[in-house]
């Protein structure tokens, strides 16, 4: 028994990501205060909340940033402890995160970095050549010119390039969880339709291995996006579960009649610039 509950099976399905009771700080302020989500393998789930709720602290931590220090509880996946493994480790596992702002590497290239990655993650020797042949495939998928596989990661890049270049490295890494933090944002309608679709059809032709968890504030990506499961976070913690149908309600009303009836008041670095 106690193997099992330390191999992290102990009754959790193996393949989904469960996250138990995580508190999770930044400095000497606790952020993230007891939260519990499992996602499975063709399920997308989508997470809500007013800025500084704690989202983005959720999604750097399962991804093991250093900035933020786990106090307690538990993330598994495939009866690993992720949060015990390094950053390249939840990588290779299958956790893949599309950053809020994802960061520019001067100097290499978008076909290198992604090359290093893709062989590092599959544990495969592909050529440059024959890399460059997938990538290719990739960038058509999402309607991108294949001179941006030549380009310095993230350099120059405009918003939305970015978003398309963090999906783009999502449909070549294939992970078991892909988590896209607010990916939506900055994106032009026909972009976010691109990048929806790129997020679809990865899901059709993976959707039995991938599970998805999206980060959002609007409504307007999960038309595109489905989620089967919505959660709103405030306050570091999940206030409430449902599906769709909890982010048309927050579209049309915001969070104000929803956290006045959970009787959650939040403070003033969530109050201060509310989005829905
Ligand atoms: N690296 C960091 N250093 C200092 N404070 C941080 C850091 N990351 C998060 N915080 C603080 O933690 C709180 C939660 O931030 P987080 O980025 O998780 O919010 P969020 O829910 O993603 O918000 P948004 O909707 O604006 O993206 C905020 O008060 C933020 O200032
Ligand atoms: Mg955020």
């Amino acid at each position: 028994m106690a193997d099992a509950v330390h191999n992290g099976t102990n009754g959790r399905d193996p393949n989904a990501l469960v996250v138990e009771d995580l508190r999770v700080s930044v400095g000497d302020r606790q952020i993230v205060k007891g939260l519990n989500l499992t996602v499975r393998p063709g399920e997308v789930h989508a997470i809500m909340g007013p800025n500084g709720s704690g989202k983005s602290t959720l999604a750097n931590t399962l991804m093991g940033n250093p900035a933020y220090t786990v106090d307690s509880g538990h993330a598994w996946l495939k009866g690993q402890d992720v949060l015990a493994l390094e950053t390249d480790e939840r990588a290779r596992l299958g956790i893949f995160l599309a950053f809020q702002y994802p960061t520019e590497i001067p100097g290499v290239s978008v076909e290198n970095f992604l090359r290093l990655a893709y062989n590092s993650s599959k544990g495969t020797d592909l050529t440059p050549v024959e890399f460059r042949m997938m990538l290719w495939d990739k960038l058509e998928d999402l309607q991108m010119d294949r001179s941006f596989a030549r380009r310095y990661v993230n350099e120059n890049f405009s918003g939305g390039e970015k978003k398309r270049n963090e999906i783009m490295q999502m449909a070549v890494l294939e992970p078991s969880i892909a988590i896209l933090d607010e990916t939506d944002s900055g994106l032009d309608i026909d972009a976010l339709r691109i990048v929806a679709d790129g997020v679809n059809r990865l899901l059709e032709q993976n959707g039995d291995k991938m599970g998805v968890l999206i980060i959002t504030h609007y409504q307007r990506l999960l038309n595109y996006i489905k989620p089967q499961f919505v959660h709103v976070l405030a306050r570091g913690r999940i206030i409430k579960d449902g599906g769709p149908e909890l982010a048309l309600e927050l579209e049309e009303k915001g969070y104000g009649p929803m956290l006045a009836a959970l009787g959650v008041e939040l403070p003033v670095e969530e109050t201060a610039n509310q989005s829905v």
